[in-house]
C-alpha cells in the first residue's frame, strides 16, 4: 500500500546542515494504525510531511499503491493529497476566513460536493465531538481543545485513504484526548484507514497495530 525507501531529508540551519532523515525505509501493505515516536527534533514532522506529499526529500522513492508519487507535477500531488490524505497538522492550521463548520465541510467541498450537503456532513460529525455549540463561529475564538477537536473532524470527513495525525491530542486534557484518541482509531478502523499518528504519548502508542521510533534518521519497530 505505502512504500518509502531509502529516503533522506536534510535541512540547512543558518550554515550547518542537519541530517533529520537517513536511508529510512518503512512498508505497509493494509491499512494499520500506526504510531511514532521520537524526541523533539527527530523528524516525526518532516516524515508525515514527506508521506502528505507537502515536502519532498532529498533523495529516495515513495509508492502509493504502485504510483511513483515523488515523481508526480505539482498538479498532481494537490489532486493526490486531495483525493487520499486527511492531514491533522501539529498547529491545527484552521481557516480563520470560515467558520467552524466550514472549515470541517471544506475537503468535502473540494472534492466537489455541494456546500448545502458538505455542511450537513460536517454538523453531524461535529455533534460526534462535542462541537455543535461551536459551529458558526471563527477558529480562533475556540479554545486550543476545541480547535484540534475541529481539525480532527476535518480531516476525517471525507474518509482518506491516509490519515496523517501529528501529536492530534497535544493540547487536551487526559480524558479528552483519550476520547479523542479512541475516536481516531476506531474510526481510521471502520473506514480502512491507514492511519500514522506521531505522539509523545507513550501510553496511548500501546493500543496502536504497530509502532515505530525515529532513531538516528531510521525509523524502528518497537
Ligand atoms: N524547513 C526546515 N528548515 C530547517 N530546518 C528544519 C525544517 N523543517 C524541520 N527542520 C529541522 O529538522 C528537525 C526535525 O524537525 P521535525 O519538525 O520533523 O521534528 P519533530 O520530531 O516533529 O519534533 P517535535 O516533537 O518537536 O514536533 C528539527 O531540528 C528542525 O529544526
Ligand atoms: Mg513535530
Amino acid at each position: 500500500m505505502l512504500r518509502l525507501l531509502e529516503i533522506e531529508q536534510k535541512y540547512l540551519q543558518g550554515n550547518i546542515p542537519v541530517n533529520v532523515l537517513k536511508n529510512l525505509d518503512f512498508k505497509i501493505d493494509k491499512p494499520k494504525n500506526i504510531g511514532i515516536i521520537g524526541p523533539s527534533g527527530s523528524g516525526k514532522t518532516s516524515l508525515l510531511n514527506i508521506i502528505g506529499l507537502i515536502e519532498k526529500p532529498k533523495s529516495g522513492k515513495y509508492f502509493f499503491n504502485n504510483l511513483d508519487c515523488l515523481d508526480l507535477s505539482n498538479l498532481r500531488k494537490t489532486e493526490f493529497r486531495k483525493k487520499n490524505i486527511g492531514y491533522i497538522f501539529q498547529n491545527n492550521q484552521l481557516l480563520e476566513d470560515f467558520n467552524v463548520q466550514e472549515n470541517v465541510a471544506l475537503p468535502l467541498i473540494l472534492n466537489g460536493e455541494n456546500y448545502n450537503k458538505a455542511c450537513d456532513k460536517a454538523m453531524n460529525f461535529l455533534r460526534l465531538f462535542g462541537l455543535e455549540k461551536r459551529m458558526t463561529f471563527k477558529p480562533g475564538v475556540l479554545s486550543g481543545g476545541e480547535q484540534q477537536r475541529v481539525a480532527v473532524a476535518r480531516a476525517m470527513i471525507k474518509k482518506p485513504s491516509v490519515l496523517l495525525a501529528d501529536e492530534p491530542t497535544g493540547s487536551l486534557d487526559d480524558n479528552t484526548a483519550e476520547i479523542v484518541f479512541k475516536y481516531i482509531t476506531d474510526l481510521s478502523k471502520k473506514n480502512n484507514t491507514l492511519t500514522i499518528i506521531a505522539t509523545h504519548n507513550t501510553k496511548f502508542i500501546k493500543k496502536l497495530d504497530i509502532c515505530f521510533k525515529i532513531n538516528e534518521g531510521k525509523l524502528i519497530e518497537i
